[in-house]
């Protein structure tokens, strides 16, 4: 059975094109180029992003699965040609070197062509050691063209269509830029408009801090150094009742956290206050239930879980901080090793680089986010149609807004399960000894 939304990119940072195919999408979804161009051009922006994005123009050909603007329900596939290629055709070559084409690749190295000289002074942080050992390769570039965070560009694309099918459904998400190099937004000052910090240079609601941060990049580019920070996803419209706490692999808050921490860069996923629970009483942490109010929505007097309780989505807006790493290509390199010879080195390798790219790995988050709530929507609803598809959210939105029916035998009618001020629901019994 195809697993709705299962995605595989391919593609190499410097070859011809990146390609992704992406499964189980319904039928009858309006799809179009355009719909995945904002998102791409969203993910190339951002104040600390290097020259290569002035190269390309990201645009993805839709090649398979939809016809007349319309999904086929069959796998879409979709191809973003990598502009900088032309620069790097023989290097990157996919058939075997002619004898003249090795030739001319040799004397551009005695030439001191970088590009065409194989790396092996291995980036600490970087793919380039682990990569390289693992697969036995002697040049690293052989790494470094996978390992490189163009492929999410293809992983954007392939979020798109997700965007687009969730649209649909009533379902939004979108990030902004919460921390760069240890200065955080303030929630207070945060002004702006979503569409006013969406175009803003860090993609940031606080303009002051935004400055800051801006300052804090600058200060990394004149030192040769980089810099990291904190995305926060917010998925709005998402129902209750998505993943489920029966078994490991079907926990929503899981697969969320696994899908954003396989993000290269993203070094710790917070859902809701994340770590800061840890600090402090459950008293003022957990989010207090006010009751059932419209439309299905059930009111909760704050949003600390980050609308995920026991792994199943519970109607508040679904909240994902991803961490992500100082980019570990140094324009002033640290020392390193050869891995070839073995031998310490004093500077690693360098080519051109981001000093800092929170805003995109946040449009990447989204990406992310999108395609995994994709997966588990229809998890729930199911649909090989888009009208089965909302017919059948359309349904379960009713269904959660009605009350329940109460109990069918009636046993324990009478026994005060309604209004029960005290202590003897389960999960709360004066006395239970543990684990629940
Ligand atoms: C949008 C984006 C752009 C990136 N740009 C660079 C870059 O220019 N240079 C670099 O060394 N790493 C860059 N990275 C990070 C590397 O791809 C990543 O650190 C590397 O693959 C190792 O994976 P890890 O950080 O998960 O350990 C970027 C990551 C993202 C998400």
């Amino acid at each position: 059975m195809t697993e709705a939304f299962r995605f595989l990119t391919a593609g190499e940072s410097h070859g011809r094109m990146l390609g992704v195919i992406v499964e189980g999408v319904p039928a009858g979804l309006p799809l179009t180029a355009e719909d995945l161009a904002t998102d791409l051009a969203r993910r190339q922006r951002g104040y600390g992003r290097g020259a290569r994005q002035q190269i390309e123009q990201d645009r993805a050909d839709i090649v398979a699965g939809v016809r007349h603007g319309r999904t086929l329900g069959s796998p879409i596939q979709l191809l973003i040609p990598n502009r900088d290629w032309e620069n790097w055709t023989t290097v990157m070559q996919v058939e075997p070197l002619s004898a003249d084409e090795a030739a001319t690749l040799v004397a551009a190295v005695d030439g001191g062509d970088k590009r065409s000289t194989p790396v092996t002074r291995v980036r600490p942080g970087h793919a380039d050691l682990a990569g390289a050992l693992k697969y036995g390769h002697e040049d690293v570039r052989n790494v470094l063209e996978r390992a490189s965070a163009r492929e999410t560009a293809a992983r954007v694309a392939a979020g798109g269509i997700a965007r687009a099918f969730l649209r649909e459904l009533g379902i939004d998400v979108w990030s902004f830029t919460a921390e760069v190099g240890g200065i955080a937004i303030d929630p207070t000052n945060a002004s702006r408009s979503r569409e006013e910090a969406d175009a803003s240079p860090l993609r940031c609601p606080d303009p002051d801090a935004e400055a800051a941060m801006i300052a804090r990049i600058d200060e990394a580019r004149e030192g040769g150094d980089t810099v990291g920070g904190v995305f926060e996803v917010v998925a709005t419209g998402v129902p209750i009742g998505l993943g489920s706490y029966v078994q490991w692999d079907r926990r929503l808050d899981a697969a969320l956290a696994a899908a954003v921490m396989s993000i290269n860069i993203v070094k710790g996923v917070e859902l809701g206050m994340g770590f800061e629970q840890t600090r402090r009483f459950g008293s003022v942490v957990h989010d207090v239930i006010e009751g059932r109010g419209d439309a299905g929505r059930w009111i909760h007097r704050s949003n600390n879980a980050g609308g995920l309780t026991a792994g199943v989505s519970n109607g508040e807006p679904i909240i994902v901080r991803g961490a992500v790493k100082p980019i570990s290509t140094l324009a002033r390199p640290l020392p390193s090793a050869d891995l070839l010879t073995g031998a310490a080195v004093k500077k690693a390798h360098y080519e051109r680089s981001d000093i800092s790219v929170v805003p995109a790995a946040g449009v990447v988050g989204e990406a992310m986010v999108l395609l995994t709530l994709a997966r588990f929507v229809l998890e729930k609803i199911g649909g090989d149609s888009m009208d089965e598809a909302a017919d059948s959210m359309t349904r379960w939105r009713e269904r959660l807004g009605r009350a329940p029916r109460g109990d069918p035998a009636g046993v324990l009618a009478g026994a005060g399960r309604a209004g029960t001020d005290g202590d003897e629901i389960e999960g709360g019994t004066v006395g239970s000894g543990g684990d629940d």
